[in-house]
Order: structure tokens, then sequence, then C-alpha cells
């Protein structure tokens, strides 16, 4: 008598199941301002008084600059402290490296990039929706590249 109902349960379940997966794709709001992205030369720790104090530098209603260090084996800030910004804004990560080669990779966006030192590699990206994102790096560095991770907060 109670089959029918619960069929009907079941796929409800399963419809809402497929609902959630696709507005979560859907929905990711990452998208590449400026594709080119691309490096920089400069003397980068010199030359940019803020990697100095690397982090989070409000410049308008709705953007952001954020300054990133990396370095063997952690990204400053994004490692020790997540890196945070609020939704609905352009971000524009200047990165560098003050030892060798590291890769700066936010999972689940278009944001990976080599982080070469000696230069800064610039990538625009707005952020729609709230939700945290793991950073890797991805580029071998030395003995505990596979602990070289961060985490970015949209909120
Ligand atoms: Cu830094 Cu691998």
């Amino acid at each position: 008598r109670f089959e029918k109902l619960w069929v009907a349960l079941a796929l409800l379940l399963i419809v809402g199941f497929i609902g959630t997966v696709t507005y979560g794709a859907v929905g990711a709001g990452v998208k590449m301002v400026d594709e080119s992205g691309g490096t920089v030369d400069a003397n980068a720790l010199n030359d940019h008084p803020r990697f100095g104090e690397p982090g989070t530098y409000q410049v308008g209603e709705n953007e952001y600059e954020v300054y990133v260090v990396a370095r063997q084996f952690l990204f400053e800030p994004g490692t020790n402290e997540p890196i945070r910004v609020p939704a609905g804004s352009t971000v524009t990560f200047h990165i560098t490296s003050s030892d060798v080669i590291h890769g700066f990779e936010v999972a689940g966006t278009n944001i990976n990039t080599m982080v070469i030192p000696g230069q800064v590699t610039q990538i625009t990206v707005r952020f729609e929706e709230s939700r945290s994102y793991g950073i890797i790096c991805h580029e071998y560095c030395g003995a505990a590249h596979h602990t070289m991770e961060g985490q970015l907060q949209v909120v």
C-alpha cells in the first residue's frame, strides 16, 4: 500500500540531488575577467611595496587586490590565514615567490598559474557566490611540496 509513496519519495530525492549538483556546477560563479592573465617582469618583492605586507586590499566598491607571496612551503596569505574576499567582488591576484618556482591553483576555478621568483603573476577573477576554495601548489618545489596548500574564502 505504501510502496507507491516510497517510490515517489525516492524519485523526489533523486531529482533533488540532480538539481543540487546542477545548481552547484552552474552557480560556481567564477569566471576570468581577463583571460590573458599573464606575468609582469619586476623585482617583485622590492618594486611592489604591498608584497612587504601581503594580504587583501580594497581598491574600489567591489574591487580587491590580493598580494600573495609563495615560499617553501606556504602561501602568505592563504596557508596560515585564509584569503577572504566578499561575494560579488572582482579580485586581482598579484602572486610572486620569494624562493623557488611554485604553482598557484585555486581548485574549482580557472585560476592556475606558475609563480616565478622575480616576477609577478596577475589574474583577475570575479567571485559571485559564497564558498570556500582550496589553494594548492602544483609545481614541485621541494620535499614538502605536497603539503603546500591554502584556502580562499568568498564570504
Ligand atoms: Cu610550492 Cu610545490
